[in-house]
Parts: structure tokens; C-alpha cells; sequence
């Protein structure tokens, strides 16, 4: 069915339209009906449904006759080393860690969190857990100690599953004193932590904490998969919001199942058994959905890949593994095109590789913009399909869909709502607005199932976050507009979250972490345009009176502390010290504007400014780091 038909029929019946869908996942007891709306305004899908998530992404295509097709395809440019596993193979290594997770006493809803690099091993880890009903919470390498530390004392997890070392290029980041330092710092304690040796680097194990991955299984009872009820939790994952304290994403197993599994074919045109590569890493919802769960839930191949898109070895390592292993399918972040394209603007490297096994290019996790998206075009000769989506949501809000007739692609648009999604443009008052004016983007409720259905120990927080502000809808925090032919057009967050290299990250957890310096009085943090990483977080610091220390050297200190305190993915690197910041009279710091000023954006004088005077002393001071540039 194409598009416009497909989504008629859900809108015409929405409830029958996920139940027709739901019969492509193996249930141990189906469901008596989709959606659960007796706590409206929160919602659930497939609540009375039992069902296991590891059966349905690995057991179920071994027993169909899948268990010698790979599942696994792992690639690390950074240490050599390529590995196949397959379904069969996978099954074995699931259910071995999985007892050993079982005979250390975790349980059906106890957590576990995942601090692992792009290894097959962080797979086979999340679904251990998933197989005997436990909840996992996967951390990305690139956050510090203390970001670490926060999410153990919200998830409170039983065990801790992590490596002994990451390898970024050209330096092994040692995970292993990270776990130890935020074990230290956080109030809980898990029971117990299975390390992962690698030989770049092994870890020293804390006796009777810490287990070695291998020994922790030996002699253990493979274990079953034990199913759930739909409205389990199959996972939380934090996503930065607007203060210091992430905000924890809730998935529900029986809508993360079925909502996967419809998006393999109708948004991304895969057929069970093709190879489909998400490059991006297992700490972000886009190596959930698209690295682990969608692709093995549909019985497709699925890529680790452990590098980056230049420097491993080079611009054409993206074309390698097309050729290599004949990928139809690669979705990725637009800033990783945009690194390639710097470094090979001709497509020299692109000429070199056979990339006919390709079908489709899929971007997201940020803004395309136009230039990026017409070289890729021009370098693959496949279509380029922009879709929006985010942590919350879990799989695309809106797209291109390829699996239903593939839609003209309008370049700057990421594409139509997608079946599920009531996409709805709003002004300040909660008023529709008509196509082409711009307002906040909100998805009428309830949101499709695989969606978020609530915060981990949050409700509050979810309420406020996402359903106060425009009662009956979802907020999305993202702001754009809708053209006269349903394509929408995402401008600008409307709030204090930026995009740096395709990674969500929050200005107030920098804010935070400028003002805990000694010397600092006051500070902001704002995004600031970038050629290749989309935003970068710049900031203001306002010393204390009397701190009479050198700027450079409060920067150098600054810089130092987020690095340390978030980690290294913060790519925090620009602060200036100014005077005074501006503020409204009621002493609202005005971020907008000074983005404006530093983008070179046209801005309005605000008409609530307490002293003009300051944006001056702000220009000034930005032209000292460059900005704006051009
Ligand atoms: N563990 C430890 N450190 C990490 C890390 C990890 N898993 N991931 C990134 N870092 C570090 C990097 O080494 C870098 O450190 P540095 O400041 O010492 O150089 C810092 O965090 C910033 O990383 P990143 O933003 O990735 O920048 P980069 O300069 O290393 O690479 C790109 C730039 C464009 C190549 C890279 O950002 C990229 O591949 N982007 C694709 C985006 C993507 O996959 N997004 C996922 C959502 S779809
Ligand atoms: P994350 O939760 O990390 O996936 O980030 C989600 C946010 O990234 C969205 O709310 C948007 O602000 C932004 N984003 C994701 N995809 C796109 C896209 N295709 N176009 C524009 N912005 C996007």
C-alpha cells in the first residue's frame, strides 16, 4: 500500500492498524487489544500482550530457519579485528550471559546498566538482559564519571555490564576507572560488575565486584527467554533535557516490538536477510532501534561498526564497508557526510568502491542542510531520505518512506508524518497555525506505540516536560512548520537542548558546570552554528568580584571541568569572560540573542532588555573567539 493510502488507514482506525501490525511479532500470549487509555493522558500498547524481546530478535529466526545467516557483522577499523555471528551463534553467546546474569541473582525488572564501546559484545549484553526480563540502561562511552554516576543512582541497577576500554582514534579511553570513580560517586551501589577484557587495554577487577565476562560464564545454565507483559519496560535510556538531571526514557516491550519491526520495511524498504548498517554507537536511541533491536527483531543483518567516518583509516572507509559486506540500506548522522565531504570534496575516494549493493541513504539525529544532502546524492546516486525523530520517540516521526512508495524527497524536509504520528503546528496559545508559519511541533496524543510512555521514577517531569504545556498534545521541544503538502520543516529546539556532531546535549548541564568553578559568578552556555558538527556549545562566564585571576587561565579551567564532569562528547571548547550578561528586566538571560549575534544572524533589540549596552560588550567579546564567522 503506498503512502497516502497507508496512512488513511490508520488514521481511519488506528487501534486496527497497530493490531494488524502486532501479528508480526511472536507473542506468548497476544494481546487483547492495542491501546491502553484508561490513565490518559498516559498511554500503553499491548499492555495484557506477553511477549520476550530476545526471542523475537534472535530465538524465533534461529528456529525459522535463520540460524546460519548473520546476524552480526563487526567491523573495528581502530583495532583491526572483523567478526561474523551469526543467529545461531548469537543465541548461544545471549543465553550463556544471560545465565550468568541468572545465577548472580538478576531478575525479572531489575536494571542493568551498559557502559560498553561499539563491540558485538554491547549487543549480546543488551539482549541477555532483555531475555530473562531485566531492564537495561545503556551509557555512551564518551560520558564522563560523573554522568555515569547519575544514571546509577536514578537506575539503581543490580549489576553493571562495561569493557575494560574504549579506543577512539589514536588514544584507548580506559572505561574501567571511569565505572570505578562513578561507583564511587554515586549513592547506590550495584552488586556486582562484568568486565569485559580487551587486550588494548584490560582492567584491574575489584575482588569479589567484579567479574571477568568469560569466567562469569563458565559452567552456567544457558537461560530462556521469560516473557513479559507488553507494558514491561525493555529498557531506559537518559536523554539530555534542560537541567543536569538526564531525562529517563522509558520503551514498553510489546510497542518497541511491533513498531520496530514495521518500520524495517515500510520506512527503510528492508527485506529479512538484507544487510542494514546504522552508523552510529549503542549510547544513542538511533544504536538501539537501528544497531540492535529493528534489524535482528526483522531478521536482517545488522553492522557493528568500531570507527568513525574519516581518520579510520580514511574518507572512504564508509564506502569500504558498503562494498565489502553489500549494504542496502546506511543511515547516519548528516554530520558524519559532512566530515567525509571536507576531507574528499570531489568523491575521489567514493570512485574507488562498488556501491552498488546500496538502495537508500537515510540521515537524522540533526538538521540536513541542502549542500550536504545534494553531494551525497551526487556521490551515491541513491536517494537521500532526511527523516526526524527523536530519544522520546524512539523510530522516525516523520520520513520518506521507502517501503510504501517512495514520496518526491523535498530537500530541507524531513518528509511526512509517519503512520502513528498526528503531527500538529502550534502558536504560543496552543492555536493551530496554517501551513508555512512556524510554531511549535506537537503529535497529538497518544503517541504510536514504541514510543516513550513515560520518565523513569519521573511522572512528574514527563507531565511538565512534554504534555502541560498543550493539553491533548505531546511536546517535542523542536520548532518548525508544515508546507501545503504535509512535508514539515524542523528550524530550531525550543529549548535548551543543542546538537553537536549529531548528540544531544544540554546548555544548562554546562551551565551547571561552569558555575560549580570557584571564580565564576554567573555564566551561559548557548549553541553556536558549526561547518561540521552542526552546533558547538559556546560560553560566558562572569567572574567573581575580586577573583582577580587571568580569563585565559579561568577558560583553560572551565573547559577542563565540562571534559571532566561530562566528558569529552560535550566538545566543549569555546568560553570567553565577559562583564555583564544580558537579561530582561526580570533577568531572563537573553541566549537568543546572543546566538543570533554569534551566527551573524539578523536579531531584534528585545524589547524587555534590562541594558542595551551589554550586547555590545557581547559582540566584542565574540569577535575575540571569531564569531560570528565569514
Ligand atoms: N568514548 C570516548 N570518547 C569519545 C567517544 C566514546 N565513545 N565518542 C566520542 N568521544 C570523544 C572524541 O574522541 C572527541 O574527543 P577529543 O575532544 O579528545 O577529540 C570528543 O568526544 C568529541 O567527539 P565527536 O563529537 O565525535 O567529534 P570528533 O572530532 O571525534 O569526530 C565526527 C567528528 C564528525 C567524525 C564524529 O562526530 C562523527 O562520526 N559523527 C557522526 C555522528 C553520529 O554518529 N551520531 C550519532 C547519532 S545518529
Ligand atoms: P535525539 O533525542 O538525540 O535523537 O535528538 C533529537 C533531536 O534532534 C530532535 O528533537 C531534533 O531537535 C533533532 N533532530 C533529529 N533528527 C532531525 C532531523 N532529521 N532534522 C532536524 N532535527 C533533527
Amino acid at each position: 500500500m503506498a503512502y497516502k493510502d497507508t496512512y488513511a488507514a490508520w488514521q481511519a482506525d488506528p487501534e486496527g492498524f497497530w493490531m494488524e501490525a502486532a501479528k508480526a511479532i511472536d507473542w506468548d500470549r497476544e494481546p487483547s487489544r492495542a491501546l491502553f487509555d484508561e490513565n490518559a493522558p498516559i498511554y500503553e500498547w499491548f499492555s495484557d500482550g506477553l511477549v520476550n524481546t530476545c526471542y523475537n530478535a534472535v530465538d524465533r529466526h534461529v528456529e525459522g530457519g535463520r540460524a546460519d545467516q548473520t546476524a552480526i557483522i563487526y567491523d573495528s577499523p581502530v583495532t583491526g579485528a572483523k567478526a561474523r555471528i551469526s543467529y545461531g551463534e548469537l543465541q548461544e553467546k545471549v543465553a550463556r550471559l544471560a545465565g550468568a546474569l541468572v545465577a548472580r541473582g538478576v531478575t525479572k525488572g531489575d536494571r542493568v546498566i551498559i557502559y560498553m564501546p561499539m563491540v558485538p559484545e554491547a549487543l549480546v549484553a543488551m539482549l541477555a538482559v532483555t531475555r530473562i526480563g531485566a531492564i537495561h540502561s545503556v551509557v555512551f562511552g564518551g560520558f564522563a564519571a560523573n554522568e555515569l554516576a547519575v544514571r546509577i543512582d536514578d537506575a539503581t541497577p543490580k549489576a553493571v555490564i562495561a569493557a575494560s576500554c574504549g579506543i577512539e582514534p589514536g588514544r584507548v579511553v580506559p572505561y574501567k576507572p571511569l565505572l570505578d570513580g562513578a561507583i564511587d560517586l554515586a549513592s547506590h551501589k550495584p552488586e556486582f560488575c562484568i568486565i569485559l577484557q580487551r587486550e588494548q587495554q584490560p582492567a584491574e577487577l575489584t575482588e569479589g565486584r567484579d567479574f571477568d565476562w568469560h569466567e562469569v560464564q563458565d559452567g552456567v545454565e544457558p537461560a530462556p527467554c521469560v516473557p513479559v507483559e507488553g507494558n514491561h519496560p525493555v529498557y531506559v535510556l537518559y536523554t539530555s533535557g534542560t537541567t543536569g538531571q538526564p531525562k529517563g526514557v522509558i520503551r514498553h516491550t510489546g510497542g518497541h516490538l511491533v513498531a520496530l519491526n514495521w518500520t524495517m520495511k515500510a520506512i527503510y524498504g528492508m527485506e529479512p536477510g538484507d544487510v542494514y548498517w546504522a552508523a552510529s554507537d549503542v549510547g544513542w536511541v538511533v544504536g538501539h532501534s537501528y544497531i540492535c533491536y529493528g534489524p535482528l527483531i526483522h531478521g536482517n543483518t545488522t553492522v557493528v561498526f568500531e570507527g568513525k567516518p574519516v581518520g579510520t583509516p580514511d574518507a572512504g572507509t564508509f564506502w569500504r564497508m558498503i562494498e565489502e559486506y553489500k549494504i542496502r540500506a546506511l543511515f547516519t548522522a548528516p554530520t558524519a557526510f559532512r566530515a567525509i565531504k571536507r576531507e574528499d570534496p570531489a568523491g575521489e575516494l567514493v570512485k574507488k568502491y562498488d556501491l552498488s549493493s546500496l538502495q537508500t541513504l537515510f540521515l537524522a539525529g540533526e538538521r540536513s542542510d541542502p549542500d550536504t544532502i545534494h553531494w551525497a546524492r551526487d556521490q551515491l546516486g541513491v536517494p537521500v531520505i532526511d527523516h526526524w525523530w527523536q530519544t522520546e520517540t524512539g523510530w522516525a516521526i516523520s520520513a520518506i518512506p521507502v517501503g510504501l512508495g517512495l514520496l518526491p524527497v523535498k530537500i530541507g524536509s524531513p518528509g511526512v508524518p509517519m503512520p502513528g504520528y498526528d503531527v500538529r503546528v502550534l502558536d504560543d496559545d496552543g492555536q493551530e497555525l496554517p501551513a508555512g508559519e512556524l510554531g511549535a511541533i506537537v503529535i497529538k496524543l497518544p503517541l504510536p506505540p514504541g514510543t516513550l510512555p513515560n520518565l523513569w521514577n519521573a511522572e512528574d517531569r514527563y507531565r511538565k516536560s512534554y504534555l502541560d504545556h498543550f493539553p491533548g498534545y505531546y511536546e517535542t521541544g523542536d520548532a518548525g512548520y508544515m508546507d501545503e503538502d504535509g512535508y514539515l520543516y524542523i528550524m530550531a529546539r525550543t529549548d535548551d537542548v543543542i546538537n553537536v556532531a549529531g548528540h544531544r546535549l544540554s546548555t544548562g548541564a554546562m551551565e551547571e558546570v561552569l558555575a560549580s568553578h570557584p571564580d565564576v559568578a554567573e555564566c551561559a552556555v548557548i549553541g553556536v552554528a558549526d561547518q561540521l558538527k552542526g552546533q558547538l556549545p559556546l560560553g560566558f562566564l562572569c567572574m567573581n568580584a575580586g577573583a582577580g585571576r587571568d580569563a585565559a587561565e579561568v577558560v583553560g579551567e572551565v573547559v577542563k571541568l565540562v571534559r571532566e564532569k561530562i566528558g569529552p562528547v560535550a566538545a566543549f571548547k569555546l568560553a570567553v569572560v565577559v562583564e555583564r550578561l544580558p537579561k530582561t528586566r526580570s533577568g531572563k538571560i537573553l541566549r537568543g540573542t546572543m546566538g543570533a549575534i554569534a551566527d551573524g544572524r539578523d536579531w531584534k533589540m528585545p524589547a524587555t532588555i534590562d541594558d542595551p549596552a551589554i550586547l555590545d560588550e557581547i559582540t566584542e567579546a565574540l569577535k575575540t573567539l571569531g564569531y560570528p564567522k565569514g
